[in-house]
């Protein structure tokens, strides 16, 4: 399986992706990590590790459509099978959308449907909820509203008190599931196990709940330990 990813920020997933990739000796190849922003340490991180880059400045096109055209043209001379979405944080064009439908997929550090947008983690700690986690989803015209392929949840300790630090703590929680989660999710994905059918995903054959399948931190590592055994 190609694919190509896109990034704006750390690229931190990008290089859980690859490190998996190797690892487990997956049968996904990164044709390209591709990004709108020319600082995004991620672009660093990519080239550092050998991988094919390319970046368009979002901040030089003068309109949505005009970033999204060039960028969808640049994408596509890589002939990726899927864009998988790892920190990329512009909104695409519903052309772009459709150019690459039912191939654009994409981590959201909330379980869908709650909290879609920015800021996540602040927003679950001041609901007071009692849990929170991540979503790997294909990407429709509606923004982190696409058929959701699974999630990972970590528990929220009952009455801790919000603050800047329990944040930064719960996002750290959230991404380390995040590294697992979408490794598992891409190993599905290359062994055509997923399908998407009007608005549901199905995995080997059999349809997904709403919220695809759901992972604790164990019952995930467990998971991918599995998929790394038959990969290997
Ligand atoms: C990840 O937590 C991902 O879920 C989130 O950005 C982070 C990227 O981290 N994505 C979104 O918020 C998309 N709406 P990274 O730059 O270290 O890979």
């Amino acid at each position: 399986m190609r694919i190509a990813i896109l990034l704006s920020g750390a690229g931190t997933t990008m290089q859980a992706i690859a490190e998996a990739i190797t690892s487990a000796r997956l049968n996904i190849e990164i044709v390209a990590v591709c990004s709108d922003n020319p600082k995004a340490q991620g672009i660093a991180l990519a080239r550092d590790i050998g991988l094919k880059t390319e970046v368009l400045d979002y901040q030089r096109a003068n309109t949505r459509e005009d970033f999204c055209n060039a960028f969808s043209s640049c994408i596509e001379s890589y002939q990726p099978d899927y864009l998988i979405l790892a920190g990329f944080m512009r909104i695409l064009t519903a052309s772009f959308i459709n150019q690459f439908k039912s191939k654009i997929i994409n981590i959201h550090p909330s379980l869908l449907p709650k909290y879609k947008g920015l800021n996540t983690h602040r927003r679950a700690l001041e609901s007071g909820d009692s849990e929170h986690g991540s979503s790997v989803h294909l990407v429709t015209e509606v923004l982190d509203d696409g058929p959701i392929i699974a999630q990972a949840i970590t528990p929220i300790q009952a009455n801790i008190q919000f603050n800047e630090e329990q944040t930064q703590a719960l996002e750290q929680k959230v991404k380390a599931l995040e590294k697992v989660l979408y490794p598992l999710c891409l190993t599905w994905l290359a062994n055509k196990r997923i399908a998407f059918h009007s608005g549901e995903v199905q995995l080997d054959g059999r349809k997904l709940p709403k919220t695809g399948m759901q992972y604790d931190e164990v019952s995930l590592k467990k998971a991918w330990e599995e998929e790394r055994l038959k990969c290997n």
